[in-house]
């Protein structure tokens, strides 16, 4: 069987013969239906497109497994991005599995402690700057010009090339495009490739196109206001970007499709990413519960027919920030080891 976006959809994402089939087993992630929370919204047909399986926990590593093979295959000897966490948990993965070596900027103490970890362990240099996201990303479209350098930002076009195979994945899942696809706006760059990917399946086999909806956190919503934002504030950290480097492309994907990109709140995100781990079972990062977030909303105000088919990308795992847990909910406090001590304590709760 065909494993990793390469070597499952190479007829239809740009690499030769001689591209290298980079994976860590990255793609086919599950399509869940909703068992509680689509039932309470009044929705009979919602799924959660579980991005959060993929190897480094998050939807980055599709394009990262192909802009990695490009990068190889042009003879770069270092993956160089700047990241609010994920892209450079996933560069820092994907670089180690090659034999590359990765340079990570990113913005000094607002990156969650789970995607630090993982660039650290998978050795790459990572170089905090004092400043925001979009700061790091000016550095960084200048790095990668240098010799040897290859930017793995989702400017890199294989980056997008590769993410917009998680829309094939959900038209092969449904046997058809849902009616609307809700997912979390940072960069824009995956808002972008999902529209991209939906295009062109409709355009080879009539599979229908999405309305798609993005969300953006209400302190870093620069697409929503029109104008961009030096001072990004968000309990998302993941999309706490305040000049999205693929604006035009998200305004054209929203245009087309008749969808929209709103501001939800951090306590609309928080809520969300609750529901999410209590009702269904899944634990996401803060950013990835913001599509739910929207939907929550529009479903309260009755903009959404129930028997629309409708697809939340949950964008990564939970387990990459926890702080954003623990902060909210106290750790229990240890009891003494006997049954009595565990009944007391199972009764006070
Ligand atoms: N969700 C998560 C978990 C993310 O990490 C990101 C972006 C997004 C949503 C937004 O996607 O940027 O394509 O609109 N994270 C980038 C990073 C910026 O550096 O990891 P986008």
């Amino acid at each position: 069987m065909a494993f990793g976006v390469i070597a499952r959809y190479r007829d239809r994402l740009p690499v030769s013969a001689t591209t290298p089939e980079v994976t860590l087993g990255e793609g086919s992630t599950p399509l869940l239906a909703s068992t509680r929370i689509g039932p309470a919204l009044g929705l009979r047909s919602l799924f959660f497109k579980a991005e959060g399986f993929n190897p480094s926990g998050s939807f980055k590593d599709r394009g990262m497994a192909l802009a990695t093979a490009r990068a190889m295959e042009a003879q770069a000897t270092t993956l160089v991005c700047a990241s609010t966490g994920n892209t450079s948990a996933s560069a820092a993965a994907y670089a180690a599995r090659c034999g590359m070596r990765a340079v990570v900027v990113l913005p000094a103490g607002r990156v969650a402690s789970g995607k630090l970890v993982q660039a650290l362990a998978h050795g790459a240099h990572v170089i905090p700057v004092a400043g925001t996201f979009d700061q790091a990303l000016a550095i960084v479209r200048q790095l990668g010009e240098m010799p040897g350098m290859a930017l793995v930002n989702s400017i890199n076009p294989f980056r997008l090339e590769g993410q917009k195979t998680a829309a094939f994945e959900v038209i092969e899942a449904l046997g058809r495009a849902p009616d609307r696809l809700f997912l979390p706006v940072g960069n824009a760059g995956n808002i972008t490739a999902y529209w991209r990917g939906f295009c062109e399946w409709e355009h080879a086999a009539q599979t229908g196109l999405p309305r798609m909806h993005g969300a953006q956190a209400a302190g870093a919503a620069p697409i929503v206001r029109g104008a961009a934002i030096s001072n990004p504030r968000t309990v998302a950290s993941a999309i706490r970007i305040g000049n999205p480097a693929s604006w035009t492309t998200a305004l054209t994907a929203r245009d087309e499709s008749r969808g929209s990109i709103e501001a939800v709140t951090d306590q609309e995100i928080l809520a969300a990413q609750r529901r999410l781990a209590r009702e269904e079972g899944l634990l996401v990062e803060p950013a990835s519960a913001a599509g739910l977030a929207l939907l929550t909303r529009m479903a309260g105000a009755g903009q959404i027919e129930a028997g629309e088919t409708i697809v939340c990308v949950l964008t990564g795992q939970g387990l990459k920030d926890p702080q954003s847990f623990l902060r909210r909910v106290p750790k229990p406090a240890p009891v003494e080891a006997s049954l009595d001590a565990v009944l007391a304590a199972l009764d006070s709760t």
